[in-house]
């Protein structure tokens, strides 16, 4: 394609579907198999495209190598879920003298906004705050012994999430005890969270995990402990998927704020557009709520993911 017409590319043959190449990070939890889900639904044949899909399995140079891979096959745009904020510089500045346009969806890059088309994504920053201020509503005043499961190492994700944390509980008297990455898996929640309670046993009575699914992974290691999660110790997540909820909802979780996987209209959407040479916004932000354990119970059931 290389900035021709659509269709036109190595992967085309003539037709006029659109050829996208998306480069997922992986399929660590709940959310990413939503969002792949989304990505593949609206990228599909009868909305005009032609999707090449490559999962890194969370690996920042087998994402790369997949972004060039679709560079070299000439295709007309390219889709990224960025692992990790640093490392695209060189890989972007590729597409660009390719002629190939570059739609960064969910994780947002260090490099410069000239590299690529348009983002979409969430306010991890906020997501983060809200956490954090439940625990400063539900805590300061009263103490708190907390441990934080932190998502990928150099994620936007993992990186706003604990910014915005870190700012509303600033000045309380709610003590973070110890934060590591779980790398946003169950097994990765698990493993930290028996760490955790060996070395910290009774002690913690708060968890912040950056996603359901550590938090999940921390309810096995929670329980084996013999200690009972949400009560001996609270959790506040981030994600609200279903699994998620349905903790919420059963008072295992304490509260979880949203982190909304269905971006694949959005994104499809940009693309058409950037492909057809519109002019578009760079950066779109899509909205979350949060919920406590009665909202979930009120909601699980509509919960579309
Ligand atoms: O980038 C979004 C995060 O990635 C989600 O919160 C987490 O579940 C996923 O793996």
């Amino acid at each position: 394609a290389g900035g021709g017409a659509p269709g036109a590319g190595g992967n085309g043959g003539g037709s006029d579907l659109i050829t996208v190449g998306f480069a997922q990070t992986g399929s660590e939890s709940g959310w990413r198999a939503a969002n792949t889900e989304s990505m593949k639904k609206a990228f599909s044949e009868e909305n005009g495209f032609k999707l090449t899909f490559n999962a890194a399995d969370n690996k920042q140079e087998a994402q790369i190598s997949a972004v060039r891979n679709f560079i070299n096959q000439g295709v007309d745009a390219i889709v990224i879920a960025p692992i990790t904020v640093d490392g695209w510089d060189d890989v972007l500045k590729e597409a660009k003298d390719a002629g190939i346009p570059v739609i960064l969806e969910d994780r947002t890059v260090s490099a410069s906004d000239d590299l690529y088309a348009s983002w979409v994504g969430l306010d991890f920053e906020q997501e983060g705050r809200t956490a954090g201020e439940w625990v400063k509503e539900n805590f300061d005043g009263k103490g708190a012994n907390l441990v934080v499961l932190e998502g990928t190492t150099g994620s936007s994700a993992a990186l706003d999430r604990a910014t915005g944390f870190d700012e509303a509980i600033k000045g309380t008297d709610v003590k973070v005890m110890d934060s590591q990455t779980g790398d946003f898996t169950r097994d990765g929640g698990k493993k930290v969270m028996e760490g955790y309670l060996q070395k910290y046993g009774k002690d913690i009575n708060v968890l912040f995990a950056h996603n359901d699914d550590m938090g999940l992974g921390a309810l096995d290691a929670i329980k084996a402990a013999g200690l009972t999660p949400g009560k001996d110790i609270q959790i506040v997540t981030i994600d609200a998927v279903k699994d998620g909820m349905t903790a919420l909802a059963n008072g295992e979780f304490n509260f979880i704020v949203e982190c909304n996987p269905l971006l694949g209209e959005k994104a499809a959407a940009l693309v058409k557009d950037v492909v057809d040479g519109k002019t578009v916004e760079k950066r779109t932000i899509v909205e979350d709520q949060s919920f406590t354990q009665e909202q979930a119970a009120e909601v699980l059931d509509s919960r579309p993911y």
